[in-house]
């Protein structure tokens, strides 16, 4: 699923070739192309078990002892190749698969059931620019922690594709598991597999998942572990990335921001809670030079030149008339009326919201990998008077947004203990 879904981002009339695909892993790929309307080409050695595997739902299967697996790949996608493979064998068969791979395919080796030493594919791979890459389970912890630019390097597929779909990505598996059968069916071989290396979590009212691990002899395991416990925990690096090793920008290197990491940090922000979910944060994004020229006179002299140099400052503000979008937001009741006609309740609760709209803002920056620069000291009535001249949306602050550099960033100031901050009754 982490192979196939997230990263391979398997889609309707994909080609995927599935390699030892009778193993219990190969079985669930099987499946999880049929699901998303994909096309599998599993192997398997001999045609023994191509009946089998073609009951199991495979489209195509290949019996590699007895057929060319390129040629026949070939025939299958009409010379396109599959634009997926997923191999627990690697070693010389690779060679085959990336000959058989489509221009600009994956190939995911989740194993070494070879455990002969694996040529890396040289001209295939640079003639078809194939990504090849390692997988475990592993990698899911290894998702969160990495930064949009590193995953976009590794995976040469889309940042905000795959980042975006993160954790509501994984839901979006396990929805298919069940969908498929392959929850109750693999929880079967599960518990007959001896290679399996197997501890099956018995939370019958939590959200389990499969895990597919690779043991030290290469043999690939499955386990169920409980979602819930990993959906609760950030990896130690994503804690340091949004909180303890984030720092507060003044100096900003040359790199733009991509209006994909706007929509992605919106499409992440958007989810942190508000009171009756009236969402009143508006956000205006500063990017063009005529853009920050309207800007910039509004700001204090110090912050002038911090908001020139950032990528981008987003003016963070609050919608005054956020009631209006409430029949939207709050289809179950009328909200809007709770609020129309009292101002003093829509200030208050526009600036509460909006301004934790704000620190969910800064925070969903940070997890997409880039640095912010917030910024309360300007005249927030010129602000308002050149970008909200109708007086709906009021400026609550701006952040400057980017990719901050660090040379001359001065020490962390101490923060409260816990004991000052804090008091538990
Ligand atoms: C709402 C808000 C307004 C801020 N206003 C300014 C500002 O006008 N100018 C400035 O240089 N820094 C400003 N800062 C930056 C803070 O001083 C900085 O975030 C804080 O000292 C923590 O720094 P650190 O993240 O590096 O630990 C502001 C921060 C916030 C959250």
């Amino acid at each position: 699923m982490g192979a196939l879904g997230i990263q391979g981002h398997i889609a309707k009339g994909d080609f995927v070739l599935i390699t030892a695909a009778s193993s219990s892993v190969g079985i669930a790929a099987i499946e999880i192309a049929k699901a998303e309307g994909a096309i599998s080409i599993a192997t398997t050695r001999t045609s023994k078990k191509k009946a089998e595997l073609i009951s199991l739902g495979a489209d195509h299967v290949i019996a590699t002892e007895e057929e060319d697996l390129v040629a026949r790949v070939r025939g299958i996608t009409a010379g396109k190749g599959a634009r997926i493979v997923f191999d627990p064998v690697a070693g010389p068969g690779l060679e085959a698969l990336a000959q058989a791979a489509a221009p600009s395919g994956i190939i995911f080796e989740y194993g070494a059931l070879s455990m002969a030493p694996t040529p890396f594919p040289l001209f295939s791979a640079l003639r078809k620019h194939l990504t090849i890459k390692g997988y475990t389970l592993f990698e899911w912890s290894a998702i969160r922690r990495s930064s949009p630019r590193r995953s976009s390097m590794s995976w040469s597929g889309s940042s905000l594709a795959h980042s975006s779909r993160g954790l509501t990505g994984r839901f979006r598996w396990i929805r298919l598991l069940k969908r498929t059968g392959i929850w109750s069916r693999t929880r079967r071989s599960v518990r007959s597999s001896s290679r399996c290396e197997t501890s099956v979590c018995n939370h019958l009212n939590r959200v389990r998942w499969l895990r597919f691990a690779l043991s030290p002899n290469g043999s690939t395991g499955i386990q169920w572990f409980d979602m819930s416990t990993i959906a609760a925990h950030l990896s130690e690096e994503a804690l340091d990335l949004i909180f303890r090793k984030a720092r507060t920008f003044y100096a900003w290197k040359p790199e733009p921001v991509s209006d994909a990491t706007l929509h992605q940090i919106y499409d992440l922000y958007k989810f942190g809670p508000t009171s009756f979910n009236t969402s009143p944060a508006r956000i205006v994004f500063v990017r063009t030079p005529e853009a920050k020229a309207r800007l910039l006179p509004a700001l204090m002299p110090l912050n002038v030149e911090k908001a020139r140099t950032a990528p981008v400052t987003a003016i963070i503000a609050y919608d005054t008339e956020f009631y209006e979008k409430l029949p939207k937001l709050v289809p179950h009741m009328d909200a809007r009326g709770f609020f129309a006609g009292n101002a003093p309740l829509i200030q208050e609760t526009a600036f509460r919201n909006g301004t934790l709209q704000g620190a969910y803002f800064i925070i969903a920056a940070r997890a997409v990998g880039l640095d912010c620069g917030p910024m309360s000291g300007f005249d927030a009535a010129k602000v308002n008077a050149e970008f909200f001249p109708d007086g709906k949306w009021k400026t609550n602050f701006v952040c400057n947004l980017g990719h901050g550099d660090a040379s001359n960033q001065h020490p962390r100031a101490p923060r409260l203990d816990f004991e000052e901050a804090c008091t538990v009754l």
